[in-house]
């Protein structure tokens, strides 16, 4: 971003939504992928524990499956990744995992088809609650009913029951630069490995050659339970934190 441009801010209609998007996220990765890709390979172990609940043959779709790190954790389960970026999808086919380019919020598979799904760490990159709502609906849709789900999201606290996140712990001279609070309706800059200011922001990722900056709106506690509150069909069967990310598994129901 210039220094001249204006600041950003959140937005307010769908077409400012999905042109931040654009900017903000799907290019972003696009031009990251093989460095992001690096640096993502560790599953995180609940995950994990939730695909390998699945029964052998089960076939489970990965919204926004980034480089495919949750593609093969299990032999006996059918896994199907989507996602927004060619650059990731790319990578994914060189591993020769089944993936395909699609928007989450529009995904184009029957209803009732998956007996499970998982999207990690991809809703926070939608930018206002009525898509992430859409999204949130792709996936109830095209579960069978007595499939599940599993959810996770950036969280805004960082710190819960006096235990900070590694993000935050791996900050060893943690020294917030903006110090703004909520502001109007402006998107900030976060400063990395700090906590957030804002739900809204953009999270900078350094490229040896240029700073790219992703958009980001991380979750509040109970925030993916009032947005699943508007869908019907849905059993939240758990909920948690995990180490800075609010996750929830859900069932959609006859
Ligand atoms: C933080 S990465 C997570 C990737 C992967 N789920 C993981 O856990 O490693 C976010 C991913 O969401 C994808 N993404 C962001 N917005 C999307 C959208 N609207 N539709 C589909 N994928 C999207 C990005 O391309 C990226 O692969």
């Amino acid at each position: 971003m210039s220094s001249t441009a204006p600041p950003l801010t959140i937005p307010t209609s769908e077409s400012d939504a999905s042109q931040l998007e654009e900017e903000h996220v799907h290019k972003v990765y696009d031009k990251i992928a093989i460095n992001f890709s690096d640096t993502r390979y560790k599953p995180w172990p609940r995950v994990v524990d939730f695909l390998r609940s699945f029964p052998c043959g089960s076939l489970i779709l990965d919204v926004g499956c980034g480089n495919g790190k949750y593609m093969n954790i299990s032999n006996d389960l059918m896994m199907i990744g989507c996602d927004r970026s060619e650059g990731l999808l790319k990578i994914c086919r060189d591993r020769y995992f089944q993936v395909f380019l699609c928007d989450c919020m529009n995904i184009p598979v029957p209803t009732n088809m998956f007996d499970g799904a998982i999207c990690i760490a991809v809703l926070h990159h939608i930018s206002t609650e009525e898509r992430r709502l859409s999204a949130l609906k792709e996936i109830v849709r095209l579960l069978k009913p007595g499939g599940q789900a599993l959810i996770t999201v950036w969280a805004k606290e960082q710190e819960l029951d006096n235990k900070k996140s590694t993000y935050i712990t791996k900050n060893a001279k943690a020294c917030p630069v903006h110090g703004n609070t909520e502001t109007k309706n402006e998107l900030i800059i976060h400063t990395p490995r700090t906590e957030f200011q804002q739900s809204d922001c953009l999270v900078p990722w350094n490229k040896p050659t240029e700073k790219l900056l992703r958009y980001y709106h991380v979750f509040i506690k109970d925030e993916l339970e009032h947005i699943l509150s508007h869908i019907s069909r849905v059993k939240i069967i758990n909920s948690y934190n995990d180490d800075g990310n609010w996750c929830i598994i859900f069932m959609k129901i006859a």
